[in-house]
Formats: C-alpha cells, sequence, structure tokens
C-alpha cells in the first residue's frame, strides 16, 4: 500500500501580499510535506500531492480593483504574479499554485451544490439587507459603518465593536451608513440561499466525524463540539449566497445570486488539485476515491469554523470521497515580539525585506520548525531568540561539524573518506544513533515529524549533534593533523565525524532543504531518503565508507544581529516617534532633507501634529471649476489648469499631475483649490494657488495622485470647512 497525500494550506486573500504569518503556515505545512516526500511504503516512493491557491472572490477584492479601475480579474492576477518571490524565497515547494477564479472552482462549487440541493439542505429565506441607494448594491458587513449599538463607539463595522468587543448585526448599528459613498443604507428584502446546517442530519454526521480519533487536536475536538450544543440545537442555517453585484460564482438557477466566498474557498483546493492531476495526467476522481488517499488541511486557529462544520458537512452530502480520511492541523498565531500580528495589515517583519536583507530563508525554517509543536498554541518570533537559536544550533552545532573536519579530508587523503572504522569509532556512532534505552533516535525524530511535533524532532536532532561535537572535541582531528604517525586516526575520526554529520542533514532535510542538497552534492550522495537514516547493520556508517566526497563549500553563515536591526527598523522608528506609535518605516529622505516621512502600520503617512481650528482657517480652500486645462511644454509632469472660483476673475495654476490625467478630461470639473497660497514663480510661469490631490506614501509601490471632485452641488467659489 502507497500512502496518497492530499495536502493544503489556507488560500490566502488575493487583496494583498504575504506577511509572515502566511510563511509561518506555509513553512509547517512544507516540512512535513518533504518528510512525507523522503518516505516510500514498500519500495514505492509516498506519493504527495501539495497545492495551494489564491482565494479571489468577494466584496473586498472587488471594490478594491474598481478603486485602481480594472477587473476583479486583473486585480487578482496581479496579486498572484507576487506569489512566486515568496514561495521560492522560502523554498516553498507546492506542487501547484492555483486560482479560486478557475473553471474548475465554478464546476465543483457547482457541482457540490447542485448535490446538496439534491439531498434537501439548500433552503431559501427572504431576509432584510443593507442596501445602498447611491452604489445601487447590498453592502457586506465590512462596507457598513456607525456607532456601536453597545459603547456608542463611533466609526464601527457591521460585524463587531472593535472598542467593546461587542459583536451584533449591522443592523443594530446606530446612525449606520455606507463606506462607499456615505449614504445611509436601507433595508431590502432580498432571497437568499441558505445551507442548511440545522438539519439533523449534520449534526449527527459532525458529532462523530469531529469526534474520529486523530482527525484533529483534541482542544478543537472540544471547541467546536461546544458549537454543535447538547443535540445540534446551536447550529444554525449558513447563508451562502450575495446579491449581485459581486464577484463570485453563479449560483445554478438563481439569476443574479452569487455563492458567498466562503463557499467556493475550500471548494478552491479540490480545484486546484484537479487543475494540478490534469497538468499530470492524474485521475482526479479516481485519486479521491482511492482508499489510500487522505487529505490534510493546514489551517489557522481563526477559520476553524469554516473548515470543522461547513467544510466537512458540505463534502459529505456532496458524497465526496475522501471525507473520512480527512484531517484538520489548526495551528496558533504568528507573534512578534508578543505583539499581535494583524492578517489584513501585515505588520512585523516583512517577508521580502527579511529576504531582501540577505538574510537566509532557512534560518527562518529552522527557528519556526524549532518553536512549533502540534498544539494550536501561537509562536512568538523575537529578534535576540532568533540569533541565539540559529547561531548556536545551525551554526555552532551542526555547520561547525563538517567545518572542522571536511577539510582533512581533502587535504591529506584526497578526498577520500576511510573504508573501515575503528570499534572506538563505531561506538560513538551508535551512542549518537541510539539512545541508553535503546530505541533508535532518528524513528522516534521520524515520529515527531510525522505528528508535526517539530520542536521536539529538531530538539533530538541536536543531541546526535552534541554527541558529534563531543566526539570531534575529544578526539581533535587538527592535533593529529600535525603528526603524520597518527594519520589513520585521523582519517578515522574525520570520517566518523562526516558519517553524523550526514546523518544530521539527512535528518534536517525537511527543514533545511537547500543546505541538505549541498551537502548531498558534496557527499556524492544521491538526493536524501529517510531509509538511510536506518541503523540496522551498520547501515548508516557503510553506506560513506571508502567514498570519494567533493571539496567542502560553507554552507551556512551565521547570523549578524545587525539584519536583525534592520528587520525590526519599523518598530525602532515607531518608538523614536512618540507621538505616533504606529510608525512603521521611514520613507527616504529627499533631496535637500526634506523631513523624512512617517508611516503607520497601516502604510498611510503619519497623521500631522494637532492644529487648533484657527490653524485650520488659516488655509482657505475653495470650489473651483477647472475652465480649461493644457499641457506644458518642456515638462513631462505639469498641466497648466485655468480656474474659477468665483472671483469674477480667472487663476493660472501649474499641478503635476500629467501623469494621471487628460486636459480635455478635466475640463468643466470642479476641484478644490488653495486659494490664499502665495503665488510662486515657476519655469513655465506664475502659478496662483494649489489644487489639492491625493497619493500614496509609497508612491513606488502605489503610484498615482488623485485630484479632489467635489460631490455635484457645489458651486465655484464656495468655502470649505
Ligand atoms: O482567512 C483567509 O485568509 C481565507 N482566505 C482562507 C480561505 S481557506 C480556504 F477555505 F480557502
Ligand atoms: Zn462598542
Amino acid at each position: 500500500m502507497t500512502r496518497k497525500l492530499f495536502v493544503t494550506t489556507a488560500l490566502p486573500y488575493a487583496n494583498a501580499a504575504f506577511h509572515i504569518g502566511h510563511m509561518m503556515e506555509y513553512i509547517q505545512a512544507d516540512i512535513w510535506v518533504r518528510f512525507q516526500r523522503m518516505q516510500r511504503d514498500g519500495d514505492a516512493r509516498r506519493i504527495v500531492h501539495f497545492v495551494g491557491a489564491d482565494d479571489t472572490h468577494g466584496t473586498p477584492i472587488m471594490i478594491a480593483a474598481e478603486k485602481e479601475g480594472i477587473t476583479p480579474q486583473e486585480f487578482v492576477a496581479k496579486i498572484a504574479a507576487g506569489r512566486a518571490q515568496y514561495l521560492d524565497g522560502f523554498h516553498i515547494a507546492f506542487d501547484n499554485w492555483y486560482s479560486t477564479d478557475s473553471p474548475e472552482n465554478v464546476e465543483l462549487s457547482q457541482g457540490i451544490y447542485r448535490k446538496l440541493r439534491d439531498a434537501g439542505l439548500i433552503q431559501t429565506k427572504t431576509v432584510d439587507r443593507f442596501f445602498d441607494p447611491v452604489k445601487g448594491m447590498f453592502l457586506a458587513d465590512r462596507n457598513i459603518k456607525g456607532e456601536c449599538p453597545k459603547c456608542a463607539a463611533k466609526d464601527q463595522y457591521g460585524d463587531n465593536c472593535e472598542v467593546c468587543g461587542a459583536a451584533y448585526q449591522p443592523t443594530d448599528l446606530v446612525n449606520p451608513f455606507s463606506v462607499f459613498t456615505n449614504a445611509t443604507p436601507i433595508l431590502k428584502p432580498s432571497e437568499q440561499y441558505f445551507f442548511k446546517l440545522s438539519d439533523q442530519r449534520c449534526y449527527e454526521f459532525l458529532r462523530g466525524w469531529l469526534n474520529t480519533p486523530g482527525r484533529l487536536q483534541p482542544e478543537m475536538v472540544n471547541k467546536v463540539s461546544e458549537w454543535l450544543g447538547e443535540a445540534g440545537e446551536k447550529l444554525a442555517d449558513w447563508d451562502i449566497s450575495r446579491d449581485a453585484p459581486y464577484f463570485g460564482i453563479p449560483i445554478p438557477d438563481a439569476p443574479g445570486k452569487y455563492f458567498y466566498v466562503w463557499l467556493d474557498a475550500p471548494v478552491g483546493y479540490l480545484a486546484s488539485l484537479k487543475n494540478y492531476c490534469d497538468k499530470q495526467g492524474i485521475d482526479f476522481d479516481g485519486l479521491l476515491r482511492d482508499p489510500e488517499t487522505e487529505q490534510i488541511h493546514f489551517i489557522g486557529k481563526d477559520i476553524v469554523s469554516f473548515h470543522l462544520l461547513f467544510w466537512p458537512a458540505m463534502l459529505k452530502f456532496a458524497d465526496h470521497p475522501t471525507i473520512e480520511r480527512m484531517r484538520v492541523a489548526v495551528h496558533g498565531h504568528l507573534t512578534v515580539n508578543n505583539e499581535k500580528m494583524s492578517k489584513s495589515r501585515g505588520t512585523g517583519i516583512s517577508p521580502l525585506r527579511y529576504l531582501n536583507l540577505g538574510m537566509n530563508p532557512e534560518w527562518l525554517r529552522y527557528y519556526i520548525a524549532f518553536k512549533l509543536n502540534s498544539k494550536v498554541e501561537d509562536l512568538d518570533f523575537t529578534g535576540e531568540d532568533f540569533v541565539a537559536r540559529v547561531n548556536s544550533d545551525l551554526i555552532g552545532k551542526y555547520v561547525n561539524i563538517a567545518s572542522r573536519c571536511a577539510g582533512f579530508i581533502a587535504k591529506k587523503f584526497d578526498g577520500k573518506l576511510a573504508t573501515s572504522l575503528s570499534e572506538h569509532a563505531q561506538s560513538w556512532i551508535k551512542r549518537a544513533l541510539v539512545t541508553p534505552e535503546g530505541v533508535e533516535r532518528q524513528a522516534s525524530i521520524a515520529a515527531n515529524f510525522e505528528s508535526r511535533e517539530f520542536g521536539k524532532a529538531l530538539r533530538e536532532i541536536m543531541e546526535i549533534a552534541d554527541f558529534a561535537n563531543q566526539y570531534v572535541d575529544e578526539n581533535k582531528p587538527w592535533i593529529l593533523a600535525k603528526d603524520d604517525s597518527k594519520l589513520a586516526e585521523l582519517h578515522d575520526v574525520c570520517t566518523t565525524a562526516l558519517i553524523l554529520f550526514r546523518q544530521l542533514s539527512i535528518l534536517l532535510s525537511p527543514v533545511l532543504p537547500g543546505v541538505a542538497a549541498n551537502v548531498a552534492k558534496f557527499l556524492n550522495d544521491e538526493q536524501f531518503e529517510w531509509a538511510q537514516t536506518s541503523v540496522a547493520n551498520g547501515a548508516a556508517a557503510n553506506a560513506l565508507l571508502g567514498r570519494s566526497i567533493g571539496a567542502y563549500a560553507h554552507l551556512m553563515t551565521r547570523v549578524d544581529p545587525k539584519m536583525i536591526e534592520d528587520l525590526f527598523d519599523a518598530p525602532q522608528a515607531a518608538a523614536a516617534a512618540a507621538a505616533a506609535p504606529a510608525v512603521k518605516a521611514e520613507k527616504p529622505a529627499k533631496a535637500k532633507a526634506a523631513p523624512a516621512v512617517q508611516v503607520t502600520e497601516t502604510g498611510i503617512e503619519v497623521i500631522a501634529p494637532e492644529i487648533s481650528v484657527d490653524d485650520f482657517f488659516k488655509v482657505d480652500l475653495r470650489i473651483a471649476r477647472i475652465v480649461n486645462c493644457e499641457h506644458v511644454e518642456g515638462s513631462d509632469k505639469l498641466l497648466r489648469l485655468t480656474l474659477d472660483a468665483g472671483e469674477g476673475r480667472l487663476r493660472n495654476v501649474f499641478s503635476g499631475i500629467k501623469s494621471m490625467y487628460q486636459p480635455e478630461d478635466l475640463i468643466g470639473k470642479l476641484t478644490v483649490l488653495v486659494a490664499n497660497l502665495a503665488p510662486r514663480k515657476m519655469k513655465f510661469g506664475i502659478s496662483e494657488g494649489m489644487v489639492m490631490a491625493a497619493s500614496a506614501v509609497d508612491e513606488k509601490s502605489k503610484p498615482g495622485i488623485y485630484i479632489l471632485n467635489p460631490w455635484p452641488g457645489a458651486e465655484p467659489g464656495m468655502r470649505i470647512s
């Protein structure tokens, strides 16, 4: 029998780049997958299909695309194009990366829906929904704001209050408004499609499914069991529909209705697998039907309800064949310096910054693995701890073995290892690989990789490294090398040390794939397999005896603590700017000592120091009509605007907006003029004021300058206050 593993990580929303929390999940899954790929079942290599995809649908992506003036498809394609640099950068070896906005996902989602409908588990109900009368669309919870019904905090979202933590319905908000238009939303009845999770069949199934041993971590079984209630009375029907306009998959036989993004997102796991199977010539349906196929989802603790209630119930009642062989591995969150990271804001360490600083991705893989266990616990990254762990374990213990011995094999023995070992050497190998209780340490390490107890596995691996170092310390090859009569001993010691080093490299392969590949090359090994860790009949030692090996090249450098300073220059900037605690990065100062611009965690320029109303009124802002607009000869930035601000005269104003607007598009439009700015002599003439325009602080990644345009009804000359 050959185990076949279908492994996934949560599909990230296609509205932002990856943050360090994503990388943690991918590294965890990738280590497990690489461990599995090293296994054989009988003679056959274990089969692993590790797939991911972008989670593309839903209102936020639709709105983000609209803001950029592109289609949602173009928007998600842009995000997708940025994924490889992270995945390749951190050595994450997905077999396929796909998209939920794909024909496979449409077919599979609609197919599952039809089966649920046939099973009598879809029901329609008419419910009142908030509707933006100006934009002409139904509003998602996060598109509505207002005052918290519990604590009266202003500007709170429609689902919960960030001040007092209360959860409520959008219709409970006081003075609600649409975040798009500020209009007061109206209630409009809408027919919605529900998945009947309250059906007793769902409860019966879920109770048994959740309680199957090995399916889930025990703490998760307890938590989710509470959500079921004593007899399923706590399970509520799930609204799976959204009204047009919506970027999503149409619901069959329901014009104008789309699947809620969370309905088609997990189906995206299957869509990515199907896409991969089709490309590889693998029979997708056959693979799912195969009783040897196991389905494993790695997810964070925040999306448990979707994966442990809705998704299994959907699969069960759509007769999905792997449902009984599905497991879910839930992990905690990554905190940075004990601060909570924000999923949507991407705070903390930027993975790209890490790579751009030249930091070794396998340092992070090791550090994360060292801190991971199979429980749903948060994992904290701190700079000092990171430096200490990597330098002590990987450099001080692991690499140190090879760097102290490999050179002598090249110099004194023409690159050839000894053909046999002394008894003394053999006894050290045994001590390193077999515990005093006679248990093969390597088998225990394998069991810990399998059960995702990576921290435990690495501690055991480091025990072997400690033995190896102790052996080298006691036998001092650098002293033996000085005495020609001790050459045989030197050969024995260096060969033994490299045998242990090779074992360590095989064991570390799932965590340090790049380093392990270089070690395999240097030792003239094929790709490492787990079977090579076998201690039986001296297999570990015999493999290397008499072998010619390549020149040793340095495998890994120490972490320079200065790198960590650069990695964390965000919080340091924050500390310096006491008035703005959320400061993250500094924009490089412009020429002539322009003050550096401080940026908040949310990526906007830090709000300027407080001013009084009197200060504000010193600036005279007026509505102005653009009566003419033309290119400025000799300038690639400026447009010349002729403005009417209701003064009985026209003003000439230059504005650096040429990259964004065609002159003819602006003529006749209203805008905002700083009317009492001192006239400024420019190369092309005098500018009598300034038109107001917005731009992002990080112009490189978010180029664009946007001129203000007042609502209809405003007239030239009106003052803005
Ligand atoms: O929470 C999230 O980031 C979701 N995009 C995860 C989806 S997982 C799966 F269902 F697609
Ligand atoms: Zn509140």
